[in-house]
Parts: structure tokens; sequence; C-alpha cells
């Protein structure tokens, strides 16, 4: 029986063998805060796609050195660090998994010895620092690094960019009314809160033709925030700018008591395929086979993200299979019947 979980998806002119994806998460594993790829992220990554993930989406890592949610997050800020993202792609395609790259800026979440940017002088909390409001200059060096970024994944062999403008970094600041005050064409409306991203887009495709992801945050669990109708306005931009996934994710912006359950944001990821019509990820305790077969057949999402649970279970794609009485192809190295 066919299991939409195990059918192939294509983008552009990347095909994934299923629908499962790696999410992005940090694990602050540089040795020496150089933002350098080293063995434990190599295994990391690798024992996911042995596991048959589909996707595996390398971490949040920083364009600018002063953008690190922490010190010890990836970074790709400059030509030193290609290297080791290669040897890591190439550990990924061994596989048969297809890699991508967060490409994240902290902004006023950032901590790092540097000072702290955003769009406004505006805390996140009592307890963080003030940061400083970005200037003209900062706007544009910060969208040259994120199209040097781009250029950089390019030439470590990823297949998908996805490009972090979720959970309250810096994206994030430039989109929400909250953290955005600005009144110059970064701030103020809709259209100008959006202008650093669409910027950011731009950039990208400059240096990547592969598919492009974008990480938002579909809810901000504040009556004064962004409400769906600016996430589908957002959206349908990016649509145009031809984003291929919207990956759908909620939260950061502001500090807020969320309820979670199974599957608690799916109801965005399903809004926002339906009004834009286009593809969107869903994540967010999913963690069974089941669960994610009933996402796909009900079309509420294309993508299935999974975070904890692939922490614990890497090799939770067998596990699903077995639960949706699904044959999964073995690893070339365990096909004598093992597996
Ligand atoms: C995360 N998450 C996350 N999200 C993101 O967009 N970029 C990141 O780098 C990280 N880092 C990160 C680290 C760790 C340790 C965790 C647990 C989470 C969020 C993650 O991708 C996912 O959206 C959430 O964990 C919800 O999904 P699960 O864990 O319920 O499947």
């Amino acid at each position: 029986m066919e299991r939409k979980l195990f059918t192939p998806i294509t983008f552009k002119d990347v095909t994934l063998k299923n629908r499962i994806v790696m999410s992005p998460m940090c694990i602050l594993s540089t040795e020496s805060e150089d933002g350098q790829v080293n063995p434990f992220h190599i295994t990391h990554y690798e024992s996911r796609a042995v596991g048959q993930v589909g996707l595996i989406m390398v971490e949040a890592t920083a364009v600018q050195p002063e953008g690190r949610i922490m010190t010890k997050d990836l970074g790709i800020w400059s030509d030193e660090h290609i290297e080791g993202l290669q040897r890591l792609n190439e550990r990924i395609h061994a596989h048969g998994s297809k890699s991508s790259i967060q490409l994240a800026h902290a902004g006023r979440k950032a901590n790092t010895p540097q000072p702290k940017m955003a769009p406004s002088s505006i805390r996140e909390g009592e307890n963080e620092t003030v940061p400083t409001e970005m200037s003209d200059t900062d706007i544009k060096e910060t969208i040259k690094a994120f199209q040097m970024g781009a250029k950089r994944a390019k030439k470590a062999g990823f297949d998908i960019i996805e490009l972090h403008a979720a959970h309250g970094y810096l994206i994030n600041q430039f989109l929400s009314p909250l953290s955005n005050k600005r009144d110059d064409e970064y701030g103020g409306s809709r259209e100008n809160r959006y202008r650093l991203l669409r910027e950011i887009i731009e950039g990208t495709k400059k240096e990547f033709t592969g598919p492009i992801f974008v990480r938002i945050s579909a809810d901000e669990y504040h009556q004064e925030g962004n409400q769906m109708e600016d996430f589908v306005y957002f959206s349908k931009e990016m649509k145009k700018q031809g984003i291929s996934l919207i990956d759908v994710s909620t939260g950061g912006i502001v500090l807020a008591d969320i309820q979670v359950y199974p599957g608690y944001q799916v109801k965005h990821a399903e809004t926002i395929k339906k009004a834009v019509e286009i593809p969107t990820g869903a994540v967010g305790l999913i963690t069974s086979g089941v669960q994610a077969e009933e996402i796909l057949q009900n079309e509420r999402a294309d993508l299935i993200f999974l975070g904890r649970v692939l922490l614990r279970k890497p090799y939770w794609a067998k596990e699903a299979a077995d639960e949706l009485n699904f044959k999964l192809d073995p690893p070339k190295q365990y096909q004598r019947g093992w597996y």
C-alpha cells in the first residue's frame, strides 16, 4: 500500500526519497567557538542519514559571528568554513539523503561577545541587554552576509538552503510589529517589515539556484503581534519570489506560555498551504508514523520535520515504516535480510 511518508517529492531539481526531514537543531558543539564542523557534527548528522531520513537540515548556522545564538554554533561567515561543511555533505550524501543548511542571524537574541543588533532598541525581556538599532549600513552588510552564506553553502554542496525567519531571531524581529518600530522603509507597514526578508531572498537567489525554504513563526502568541492574515501575506510574497516551501513553526518573538500537544503547530502549516497554495513543512511534537501519515494524506503539509524524536531515535524512519506496514529499503550495508 502506498504510504505518503515514503513517497519521493521534488523541489526544483532536488528529489527527496521520502518526506522525513531532520528539523534544524543547534547542538552547540564547535570546539573553539570558531564555527567549524568537528567529528561530533559528522557522527550526529550521518547517523540520521543512515537512519534513512530524506532531508538532513543542518542547524542554524551563523552568517555573521555576531549573529550566533550561542558561541558554539556552526558558522558560515568565512570561506574557511566551506571545507568542513563539504566533508559533512559527503557523509550525508553517501547514504542517499539530501542536505540543507539553515542560514541564521540571531539579532537581539545573540549571545556573543559582540554588541547585539536589532531593528529597534527593544529588548526581548527585562533580563536582556538593550540591542543597538541597526543602521542602513548594518542592514546592507547583513543582507550581504546572507548572500555570502548562500554562496559558501553552494560551494560546500548543500542541495537546499533554509532561511531562518522564525523563533524571534533577526529576520523575525523585522517581520514583527512587536520588535520592529522603525520609521524608515524597513519598518511600519507589513510591506516594509517584509523588506529585509525580501532582500535576503533576492541576495540568496543570486548565489543559489536550488530550492530555498523559509522557516517562519506563524503564531506570535500576542494580540498586537502578526496574525494569520499577515503570515498569509508574507507567504504569498515568498511564493512570488520563488520560495519552494514554508517551514511552519511558532513563537519566540516574545516570552509566552505556549500550550503544546501532539501536532500543535500543524494547523498553521495547513492554513498556509491552503490559502497560499505553496508546499509547507509541519513541525512540533510529531512523533509517530501514523501521525505523520495522517498529516500528509489529509494534505495538511508536504514534509514532516522531526526534532527531538530524532535525537532520541536516529532510526525513527524504520520504526515508522514498521508501524505503517511499509517495507523500507535498508541502507545498502544492511541488505542481507538483517533489516
Ligand atoms: C531546536 N529548534 C531549532 N529550530 C530552528 O529553526 N533552528 C535551530 O537551530 C533549532 N535548534 C534547536 C535545538 C534543539 C536542541 C531543539 C530541541 C530544538 C526547534 C526544532 O527544530 C523544532 O522546531 C522543535 O524542537 C519542535 O519539534 P519537535 O522537537 O517537537 O519534533
